[in-house]
C-alpha cells in the first residue's frame, strides 16, 4: 500500500530542509543579538486557548482549525499560530515575575484548514517572536526593524512594509458603532459570512476576499482615522521610529490582520516574489492578551514569518547560493581488505570536524569515484591495501582533479589545514 502526504503538507526534502536551517540558524542569530530567547511550547493546546484570544469571528477559528477530541474527552487544538500559547505559557509559567520585557522567539509548525495553493498549506511553518511587558513605541519599531533587517541579511529585496494602527478601548467602542452602521447599510451588498461578523465583529468584514465586500470596505470609515491622543501619539513615535533608522513604509488603514487580539500597531510585509499569497510576514501590539489568560494588564508585540513563503522569495533572489552544503571528504576504498583501516580514518576525520564519509554499497572504486562527485565532496582520499603499506594516501581535489600524496600519519592535520584554509 502506498500512501500520499495529505493534502496540504509537504515532505521537506534535504535539500530544502538544508534551506531552512540556514534561514533558521541566520534567524536565531539575529534574534539573539536584538535580546530573544528561544522557547518551544505544545503543538497542541486547550481549544479555548486559540477561541478566545483569536476571536471566535475570524477565519481562523470560524473555519480553519484542526479541532480534536482527545480519549478523555477534552476540546484539543492543533495551534494555528505561536502568539496565543507564547502567551499561556508567558501567565502559566509566572514570567510576569522575570524582568520585562520577555522577548521569546519560536519556530515550528503550525495548522490550518485552508485551500492549499501555492504559498498556502495546511501544515506550515512560522518562525516568530514576542516582546513581552512593555508597551514602549520603541518596542513596536524594534520588532518591525528586527523582520526588516532579518529579510534583508538574507538579500531579499523590493519587498513593501504596510503599517496601522487598530487603537485601543479608548477609540474601539466608539469607532466600531460607527462602523457597525456602515456595514449594516451596505448589508445587501456583502456576502452571507460577512452579514453575520457585522454583529459579531464588523473589523473582521476588512479581512473578506470577496470582491463586493472588498468593494464596500474601501468606502468604510477607518480606525485609523478615529484614534485618540494617546494611540494617535504612540503611532506617530513608532512611525518616527522606523524614519529615524530610513524605513520605508506605507500606512495602510485596512490592515485589521485577521487575528482579534490585536491592539495598536499592526504591520506586513509584502514580497513581489509571491503571487498571490504575498505576505511573507506580520505582526502587531496585543495590549490585551496577557489578561485574556489571566494575568494581569500586560502589554505585548510580535512577529511571525512564514518559513515556505520566505524560503520562496530568497531562492528567488538567488540568496541560497552562498549554503555551503558539501561534504569534505570522501573516502575510496580501493580493496575491501582495506576498508577496517578506513573505517578508523574516516572516524579520526570526523572527530577532527571534518565531514567525511565512505561507501557502503560495495561499490568498485570507479563506482565510489562517481558516487563521489555526485554527491559534491570537495576531496576524495584514496586507501588500499598498496597505500596502507606504503603509508601514504593519495588526496584528490574533485574540482580541480589535482592529486596530492601525503605521509598517511599526517593525513587529519593536512585535512584540517585545507579544510580550514578554504572556509
Ligand atoms: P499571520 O499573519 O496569521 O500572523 O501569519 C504570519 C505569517 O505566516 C503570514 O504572513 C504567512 O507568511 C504565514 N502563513 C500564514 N498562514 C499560512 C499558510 N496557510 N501557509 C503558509 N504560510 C502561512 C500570525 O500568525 C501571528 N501570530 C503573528 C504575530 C506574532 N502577531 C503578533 N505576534
Amino acid at each position: 500500500m502506498r500512501y500520499n502526504a495529505p493534502k496540504g503538507t509537504t515532505d521537506i526534502l534535504p535539500d530544502t530542509a538544508r534551506k531552512w536551517q540556514y534561514l533558521e540558524s541566520k534567524a536565531a542569530n539575529m534574534f539573539k543579538n536584538y535580546g530573544y530567547e528561544p522557547i518551544i511550547t505544545p503543538i497542541f493546546e486547550h481549544t479555548e486557548v486559540f477561541t478566545r484570544s483569536i476571536g471566535i469571528s475570524t477565519d481562523i477559528v470560524q473555519k480553519e482549525m484542526y479541532t480534536f477530541k482527545d480519549k478523555a474527552g477534552r476540546s484539543l487544538t492543533l495551534r494555528p499560530e505561536g502568539t496565543a500559547p507564547v502567551i499561556r505559557a508567558y501567565v502559566n509559567n509566572n514570567m510576569q515575575q522575570l524582568p520585562q520585557p520577555v522577548k521569546l522567539y519560536y519556530m515550528g509548525p503550525m495548522f490550518r484548514y485552508e485551500r492549499p495553493q501555492a504559498g498556502r498549506y495546511r501544515q506550515f511553518w512560522q518562525i516568530g517572536v514576542e516582546a513581552i511587558g512593555s508597551d514602549d513605541p520603541a518596542l513596536d519599531a524594534e520588532s518591525i526593524l528586527l523582520m526588516i533587517n532579518y529579510f534583508k541579511s538574507l538579500g531579499l529585496k523590493g519587498l513593501t512594509l504596510y503599517i496601522n494602527s487598530m487603537g485601543c478601548d479608548k477609540d474601539r467602542p466608539k469607532y466600531m458603532e460607527l462602523l457597525r452602521e456602515y456595514a449594516e447599510a451596505n448589508r445587501k451588498r456583502l456576502c452571507k459570512d460577512c452579514q453575520k461578523r457585522i454583529d459579531l465583529n464588523p473589523l473582521r468584514l476588512f479581512d473578506c476576499k470577496d470582491e463586493s465586500c472588498q468593494l464596500v470596505m474601501k468606502d468604510a470609515p477607518k480606525l485609523l482615522n478615529y484614534l485618540e491622543v494617546d494611540c494617535r501619539k504612540h503611532f506617530n513615535m513608532v512611525k518616527r521610529y522606523l524614519e529615524m533608522q530610513k524605513i520605508e513604509y506605507i500606512v495602510k488603514p485596512e490592515l485589521v490582520r485577521g487575528l482579534d487580539y490585536y491592539t495598536k500597531t499592526t504591520f506586513e510585509v509584502i514580497s513581489p516574489f509571491l503571487g498571490a499569497q504575498n505576505a511573507i510576514g506580520g505582526g502587531g501590539r496585543y495590549d490585551k492578551l496577557v489578561e485574556e489568560f489571566g494575568g494581569s494588564p500586560t502589554p505585548g508585540i510580535g512577529f511571525a514569518i512564514g518559513t515556505e513563503r520566505l524560503a520562496i522569495a530568497v531562492e528567488k533572489e538567488g540568496a541560497f547560493d552562498s549554503i555551503e552544503d558539501r561534504m569534505d571528504v570522501f573516502i575510496a576504498v580501493a580493496d575491501q581488505s582495506a576498508k577496517p583501516n578506513a573505517i578508523d580514518i574516516l572516524y579520526a576525520l570526523r572527530e577532527a570536524g571534518i565531514s567525511a564519509d565512505i561507501d557502503y554499497m560495495g561499490r568498485s572504486l570507479k563506482a565510489q569515484l562517481k558516487y563521489a562527485n555526485r554527491r559534491g565532496f570537495k576531496y576524495t582520499v584514496f586507501i588500499g591495501p598498496e597505500e596502507l603499506e606504503k603509508k601514504r594516501v593519495a588526496v584528490r581535489n574533485m574540482e580541480t582533479g589535482e592529486q596530492i600524496e601525503i605521509n598517511i600519519d599526517e593525513l587529519i592535520k593536512v585535512m584540517r589545514d585545507i579544510v580550514m584554509e578554504r572556509f
